[in-house]
């Protein structure tokens, strides 16, 4: 059995089912609604239960005041719903609503996708997920030396377990660390999160994400995220890379393909015959997906070509407000 839960003020709804709790639920289906520690202390996930029935599925340490109660305040993270609800609560949809976070997490997996391409994924205390905006990064911290901002490559609707994509660069500590020392289980100081490369939650319009290299992670994030919200929604990707053991996870590419009937995608190494550099690319894509002035478009550029690619899309119609670019190292 489900039950439809409708967020106010802002209207958006998702399902719960019997014997999920309605922030899990929630936040599984792509709302960014507020939380904290997810196990009834911070009270950061309170909400007031304006019509329906809800009942107490785990213990709280947090505690309401009386005028609290009787207005129907309760915590999204301890409780389940038993009936359709409509609930008053905040959603974080902007990044400047997300707290700045401090975790000790653990190294959970270290997967070699390429010789020169590591998966890693971080696990948070169970009580401590992350409150993070898909397309966002965080600053990963190991003992002596520095602390790296990277690109979170999985959406928050699974916010304990954390991917990253880190590609092999000589002469760089903290990627030595990663290749070299790191080992399952060791512990990363993770302080964030950070930036505004997020979907805009309001708008349905298509999608075309053009990721460079491992600029893929956010571009990854936020595809799932999308997917989570609205599974019918158009999206069209170009991963461009240049590397010679080609593109790293084109399997997960496949996967959204083979599952959502609105999803394409094109792989494109670079150089090729007809087009050199990644600004080449991207003036075929604009041509080939004319016009794209209807689509939201996101890309991870080269450091050195961000103003470039800003120039060529604004030169090339598109409103401004629809072109969201962070850059990549590599
Ligand atoms: S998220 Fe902290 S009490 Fe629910």
């Amino acid at each position: 059995m489900t039950w439809r839960i409708t967020i106010q003020p802002s209207g958006h709804c998702f399902e719960a089912d019997a014997k999920s709790d309605i922030l899990a639920a929630g936040l599984r289906q792509g709302l960014n609604l507020r939380h904290g520690c997810a196990n009834g202390s911070c009270g950061e996930c309170k909400a007031r239960l304006i019509a329906g029935q809800v009942i107490q599925g785990k213990h709280q340490d947090f505690r309401f005041s009386e005028q609290e109660k009787a207005d129907g305040y309760f915590l999204m993270c301890r409780y389940l719903a038993t009936s359709d609800l409509i609930v008053e609560t905040g959603e974080s949809d902007q990044p400047d609503l997300i707290p700045k976070q401090h975790i000790i997490a653990k190294i959970n997996r270290i997967d070699h996708l390429q010789n020169d391409v590591i998966q890693l994924t971080i696990r948070t205390p169970r009580s401590q997920g992350l409150q993070f905006l898909a397309g966002q990064s965080i600053a990963l911290r190991f003992n002596d030396v520095p602390s790296r901002y990277l690109p979170i490559a999985n959406c928050p609707c699974n916010n304990t377990l954390l991917r990253f994509h880190v590609r092999r660069q000589a002469g760089d500590a903290f990627n030595d660390l990663i290749f070299h020392q790191l080992r399952r289980g060791d512990a990363v100081k993770l302080y964030g999160p950070s930036g505004d490369f997020v979907l805009d939650e309001e708008s349905g319009q298509p999608l075309l994400m053009v990721a460079w290299e491992t600029g893929f992670a956010p571009i990854a994030s936020l595809i799932d995220h999308a997917i989570d919200k609205n599974p019918e929604r158009i999206i069209y990707l170009y991963w461009l890379s240049q590397s010679r053991q080609g593109h790293y996870l084109l399997n997960y590419c496949d996967a959204w393909r083979d599952a959502l009937d609105h999803f394409q995608y094109q792989a494109i190494r670079l150089p090729n015959d007809q087009m050199k550099t990644y600004q080449d690319a991207l003036g075929w894509i604009i041509e080939q997906r004319q016009p794209c002035c209807d689509c939201e478009i996101y890309l991870t550029s080269p450091v050195a070509e961000q103003q470039s690619v800003r120039r060529l899309l604004h030169d090339s119609s598109i409103p401004a407000k629809q072109i969201h670019i962070t850059p990549v190292e590599n």
